[in-house]
């Protein structure tokens, strides 16, 4: 079962980053993850916070948030919360290296063949995504495979599956690094995924 994210004292707190603001550089620069980690996910925490005091979502896990509750500023500030825990998770510096190990990349060989080819399968599904949104390698408790569009906070849980690996379409993601190129962007975010992470999460799937 994917770990539930329970509010401490009341409160969800900002992730912490398993690096540092600088170390993402040149794939995502210093500036880039100011803002993003620093001022737009933690105004989510914070947002969500304020949102869910006094409501029948107080003390509730986030993923169980973002399952269950209706569309609208709960629901949206809750799934940005784990959209981009997930997503800022799955990054370690590009001179580090792993790749896709065991079941994991067994399944992607039986689903998409070449490594190569579900690499351009999943950039393709995040470039032509129109608007914000995220694309994500998820996966359903049986272990088979699938890229997925999701628009704004939406996330794969919302949809019975589990997510594995996501990349973040919204502008705020990129545009101060690569401007409108959101498909070079893309392409270099290969660069910091650790995916002794998202074998991890595929194997706590069940
Ligand atoms: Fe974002």
């Amino acid at each position: 079962m994917m770990k539930k994210t329970l509010p401490i004292d009341g409160k969800f707190q900002l992730l912490e980053l398993p690096y540092g603001l600088g170390e993402l550089d040149p794939v995502i620069s210093e500036k880039t993850l100011e803002f993003h980690y620093g001022k737009h996910l933690a105004a989510y925490v914070n947002n969500l916070n304020a949102a869910v005091a006094g409501t029948e979502w107080e003390g509730r896990a986030l993923e169980d948030i973002v399952v269950s509750a209706a569309e609208g500023g709960i629901f949206n500030n809750a799934g940005q919360i784990l959209n981009h825990n997930l997503y800022f998770g799955q990054f370690r510096p590009p001179c580090d290296e792993s790749e896709p190990a065991g079941e994991l990349a067994q399944a992607i060989a039986k689903q998409f063949g070449e490594f190569e080819d579900f690499m351009d399968l999943f950039e393709k599904a995040g470039a032509s995504l129109f608007g914000s949104g995220w694309v994500w390698l998820s996966t359903d408790d049986k272990g088979r495979l699938e890229i997925m569009q999701c628009r704004n906070a939406d996330n794969p849980l919302r949809h019975g599956q589990t997510p594995l690996l996501t990349m973040d379409v919204w502008e705020h993601a990129y545009y101060l690094d690569y401007q409108n190129r959101r498909p070079d962007h893309l392409k270099a975010l290969w660069q910091l995924i650790d995916w002794n992470v998202i074998n991890q999460r595929y194997l706590d799937r069940r």
